[in-house]
């Protein structure tokens, strides 16, 4: 089990304010990594450093400016001494007919969603190849790899289509280097993105219980694991590979 822990190594999680970011910062905290927490609502990361205590170091960040993640990099690799695990969690999308979608908000979602996670690689890159290591996962979604139907968020499944791919062209880029780039796939979680859209609506609940194989949404534990596995070297021969952790969703 040695291959799947983190001691001495450094990771930058984004969207370390909430839901699947928070989860993520603890994983890899109790895996002995240190962890850099990042988003915009700094007293949410001071919260949770508080909470982890040691190892962990907070630099708030909007992800939608290009200047902020520079020095989101290098800050992070200036309090911590290194990097060598990029979660690129945070995201955004707003349920909307894609007709009547304003440009501002697919913008954004772009922005959020693929613009940010692929600047975040190339910055994290550069100082891991000339490392010769490092482990770059991102978080997708079941609708990067099938439509959203009927639900309407379509600019949400153009930018989780995007980072998927993403994730298999810089996970053969790099790999020959020593940075491996892997993706995750959740299916349904509750979180604040999905809380109000699907999770306080019987007619949501009722619809994740339905079409999920498994008979039930998942819960933030539940990816730990897979986290963990792509994370560390656990996963040493595994590049460009998106894992769903949706229970069966896309096995339908
Ligand atoms: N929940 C699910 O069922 C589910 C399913 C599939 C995929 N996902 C993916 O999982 C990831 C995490 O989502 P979640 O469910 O945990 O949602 P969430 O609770 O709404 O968290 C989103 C995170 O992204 C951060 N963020 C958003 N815009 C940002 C910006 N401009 N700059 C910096 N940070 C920003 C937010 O932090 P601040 O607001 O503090 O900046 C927050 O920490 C997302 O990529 C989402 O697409 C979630």
């Amino acid at each position: 089990m040695d291959a799947f822990r983190l001691d001495d190594r450094v990771a930058l999680v984004t969207g370390a304010s909430s839901g699947l970011g928070v989860r993520f910062a603890r994983a890899l905290h109790g895996a002995g990594a240190t962890v850099v927490l990042t988003a915009r609502r700094a007293d949410r990361l001071e919260s949770l450093a508080a909470e982890l205590g040691e190892r962990v170091a907070v630099v708030p960040a909007d992800l939608t400016d290009a200047g902020a993640r520079e020095d989101l990099v290098r800050s992070a690799i200036g309090v911590a001494g290194s990097l060598d695990v990029l979660v690129n969690n945070a995201g955004y999308g707003e349920p909307i007919a894609a007709e009547v979608e304003p440009l501002e908000q697919v913008e954004l979602t772009l922005a959020v969603n693929v613009t940010a996670p692929y600047h975040l690689c190339q910055l994290a890159a550069r100082h891991m190849l000339e490392r010769g290591r490092g482990s770059i996962v991102n978080i997708a979604s079941i609708f990067g790899m099938v439509g959203s139907a009927p639900l309407k968020e379509a600019s949400y499944c153009v930018s989780k289509g995007a980072i998927v791919n993403m994730t298999r062209q810089l996970g053969c880029e790099w790999s020959r280097r020593g940075v491996r780039v892997n993706a995750i796939a959740p299916g349904w979680f509750p979180t604040e993105m999905t809380q109000a859209s699907m999770f306080d609506e019987e007619s949501g609940r009722t619809y994740i219980q339905r079409n999920t194989p498994i008979g039930r949404a998942g819960e933030l534990h539940e990816l730990d694991g897979p986290l963990l596995f792509l994370a560390s070297d656990a996963s040493s021969y595994v590049t460009g590979e998106v894992l769903a952790v949706d229970g069966g969703w896309l096995a339908r």
